[in-house]
Order: structure tokens, then sequence, then C-alpha cells
């Protein structure tokens, strides 16, 4: 049996959409309920935090997943990236404030506080430039940090624009483009080549 792994929140409904163009059924059940796994036509589901989804599939609990690159990016985990589903575009990107030029921010030669969540992706950005920043790593609402003085900038992902916007803030860097991917266990890549390979189909044709 092939184990899904996907991810909770926003990108689900748009996981389970694709599914379903692709005529792989999805056990409804969890939509509705708080339940966390599920079982129809010879596929288990697991739906996971987002985050997580490539540990699951790199301990191998589950052979596939859905996550967006931008996870990806982040944590270092051992999976095979499979296919782009073309769903979930967004952009990883700086932002700063409306209020300051960029200059004002980053030539002061202060150490510029960043918020993020994705400590990782910012710092290597900053490195890259040879700025020195101090990381201040946010669970969410990250757009809060620069408006109440906690940080200088952001990095985060930015989808429709509208956060950044109503907070008072404006992308001055995009760092990279992301977007939902299909992702497998390594060995299961070999173990379940057939059925893996059938899903990928599908999702290509849908
Ligand atoms: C994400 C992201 C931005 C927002 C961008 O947050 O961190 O805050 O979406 O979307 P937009 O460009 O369409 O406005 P999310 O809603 O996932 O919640 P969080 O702030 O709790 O992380």
């Amino acid at each position: 049996m092939l184990a899904i792994a996907l991810p909770s929140g926003r990108l689900m409904e748009e996981c389970v959409k694709l599914l379903e163009n692709s005529g792989i059924s999805f056990p409804k059940e969890i939509l509705e309920s708080r339940r966390l796994s599920g079982i129809i036509d010879n596929k288990k589901f697991l739906i996971c935090k987002p985050k997580d989804v490539p540990i699951y599939v790199e301990y191998g609990t589950a052979d596939i997943g859905m996550v967006g690159k931008d996870i990806l990016l982040e944590e270092n985990t051992q999976v095979y990236e499979l296919y782009d589903l073309g769903i979930g575009r967004c952009r990883i990107v700086v932002a700063i404030p409306n209020s300051l030029e960029p200059e004002e921010i980053f030539f002061r030669g202060d150490i510029i506080r960043v918020a993020t969540k994705y400590p990782r992706i910012a710092r290597d950005f900053f490195n890259r430039r040879g700025i020195s920043i101090e990381i201040l790593n946010l669970s969410g609402s990250i757009e809060l940090a620069p408006v109440t003085g906690i940080a200088d900038v952001i990095v985060d992902i930015v989808s429709t624009g509208r956060t950044l916007k109503e907070n008072n803030l404006r992308v001055w860097e995009e760092i990279a483009y992301s977007s939902a991917r299909l992702i497998a266990n390594r060995a299961s890549l070999h173990i379940k080549a057939d059925e893996i390979e059938d899903l990928l189909n599908k999702l290509k044709r849908g």
C-alpha cells in the first residue's frame, strides 16, 4: 500500500482538489473530522504539519508527500523531488517597511534584525550578500515584527501580496520561487516503483 503525506493548512485544499481532478480518491472523512489518517483505494493518507511532510517521507512512514519548495529549501531532508505540482505558488522574499529606503536599512552599518520562519534561507541569502544579520525565529504573523519595531526586515513567503500591503511593507529582493512538489522516499522509489509511477502519471494528466 502506498502511503501519502499531505500538508495540513492552506495547501491541503489545493492538494485534495488536485488528487480529485486526477481521479485519485481521497478519504473525505479526514476533511470533516480531526482524523489525521485514512485509507481509500489501497492508499493511506497521512495529514502532517507542512514542515513535517519531508520528515515523514525521509523516514519512510510515507512513500510520497506533497510539500512546498519553501519547506524543502529550509529543511535539509534527504528526499527525492519528483514533480512540480504547480499549486501553492508563491515567492520567498525579503520585505522592508514602506517608510524606509533600502540604504537606510542595509548600509547604516548596524546588524540587521531579520524576522522569519525560514532561518536557513534567510541566513544563506544575507551571507551571500555579506550583510550581517541577527535572526528572530518567529512561528507566524511575521509581518508584525517590523511594524512593532522588533525587527528591521522580514524573510517570508508572498502569495497575493495582501499581507505585506496591509502592514505597510514592500518586497525588496526576491530570494526564490516556490510551489508544491511531489516528493518520494528514496527506497520507496525502487520498492514501490509501479505504484508511484501510476500516481505520478495520473497527477501529470490531471
Ligand atoms: C503566509 C505568509 C504571509 C502570508 C502571505 O502566512 O507567512 O504572512 O501567508 O500571503 P499573501 O501574500 O497572500 O497575503 P500564513 O497565512 O500561512 O500564516 P502565518 O502568518 O501564521 O504563517
